[in-house]
């Protein structure tokens, strides 16, 4: 890849505790073990405990090789600092145990990294009547990012979440109407446009909470990571001109790896270039430009009061956590 951008090798102490969502496989795989390896304490938030426990075991044995290869920026750990906690992201109760869960810990929370996503999957609704990928990859997160709020507001200085979105978010659209696409059969739901539209939500998602995060020690980011060979393709793998790009991308060496895929995010993770730089879209760990459609105010709005609405209408968002996303 010549000289591309990444991140910077910093030293981190195991004080300094990281979430990643989805980091069994693929971009969070990478970020989770370069962050660990990197010396914090990584918890893989993942909806099964095997695939999770696999990783983590992966991970040490991977840490294992670089330390004998004396790979600068590895700490020189007997072991990983490394936690599973259970999330499933198309469960918003779910989610509320992962929290529960972590708040028992009484731990900090340095940074937050909502990474889990499914790819342009089949029209589908989740047991909380939420479209699929509008729940999994924006909805729970967002509700995860709002209850580790007020912990993320006491951890000290430079706290960060960071949203991995998708360059397909610019293929979007905002109408609450058809939001959750009921209207739509399995033959004309429009798989890109939903995935798209779950993507544009997290850069919106940015702004918003950035708004109402001014004055603090929390700043959200957002990032398109490439076009990455991982198990994204499994969703779509029956999508001729989708499956066709990952293809070809490899073929011709045009996509990344899991690795170079996961480097914007752990720069956007851990960079202390980075502290209190807030509202950046980045890719190849560049900042770039996200569509005009997320960078209305109007808009960021619109879709803030919705979710809001969604999540309390299940008594998801008390009225401590809504005081906190208010920058209370
Ligand atoms: N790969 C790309 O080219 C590309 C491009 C743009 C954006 N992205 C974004 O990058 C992120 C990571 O994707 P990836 O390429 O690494 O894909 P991946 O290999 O399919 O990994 C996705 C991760 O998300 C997890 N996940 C899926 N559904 C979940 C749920 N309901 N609850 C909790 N975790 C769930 C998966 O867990 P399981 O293994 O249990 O399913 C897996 O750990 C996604 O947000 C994706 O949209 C990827």
């Amino acid at each position: 890849m010549g000289s591309h951008l990444s991140f910077p090798r910093v030293t981190l102490t195991k004080e300094k505790i990281v979430i990643v969502t989805g980091a069994n496989t693929g971009i969070g795989y990478e970020t989770a073990k370069w962050i660990a390896m990197m010396g914090a304490t990584v918890i893989l938030g993942c909806r099964s405990e095997e695939k999770a426990r696999e990783a983590m075991a992966k991970i040490n044995a991977e840490f294992q090789a670089e330390k004998d290869l004396k790979t600068p920026g590895v700490v020189d750990y007997q072991e990983l600092s490394l936690e599973f906690i259970k999330l499933d992201c198309a469960s918003l109760q779910s989610v509320m145990g992962f929290v529960k869960t972590f708040k028992e810990s009484g731990r900090q929370l340095h940074v937050l990294v909502c990474n889990a996503g499914i790819g342009m999957s089949k029209q589908a609704y989740t047991d909380d009547g939420y479209e699929l990928m509008f729940q999994v990859n924006y909805l729970s997160q967002y509700l995860l990012s709002a209850h580790l709020l007020p912990i993320m507001k006491t951890s000290g200085e430079d706290c960060r979440i960071v949203l991995v979105s998708s360059e397909v978010h610019r293929y979007s659209e905002l109408k609450l109407d058809r939001i959750q696409g009921r209207q739509y059969n399995e033959r004309n739901f429009r798989r890109t446009l939903f995935y798209g539209n779950s993507k544009a939500f997290q850069v919106m998602q940015m702004f918003s909470m950035n708004r109402r995060l001014q004055n603090s020690n929390v700043t959200v980011s957002s990032l398109h990571p490439g076009v990455v060979q991982t198990e994204v393709t499994r969703n779509f793998s029956d999508m001729g001109p989708w499956a066709l790009l990952f293809s070809i991308g490899k073929l011709i060496g045009a996509s990344k790896t899991p690795y170079e895929g996961a480097e914007t995010t752990i720069n956007a993770a851990v960079n202390p270039a980075l502290q209190d730089v807030r509202d950046v879209y980045y890719s190849d760990c560049k900042p770039n430009t996200p569509h005009s459609r997320t960078r209305n105010k109007q808009n960021q709005e619109t879709l803030w009061t919705y979710t809001q609405n969604c999540l309390k209408e299940g008594g998801f968002l008390p009225d401590d956590i809504i005081k906190c996303l208010d920058g209370e």
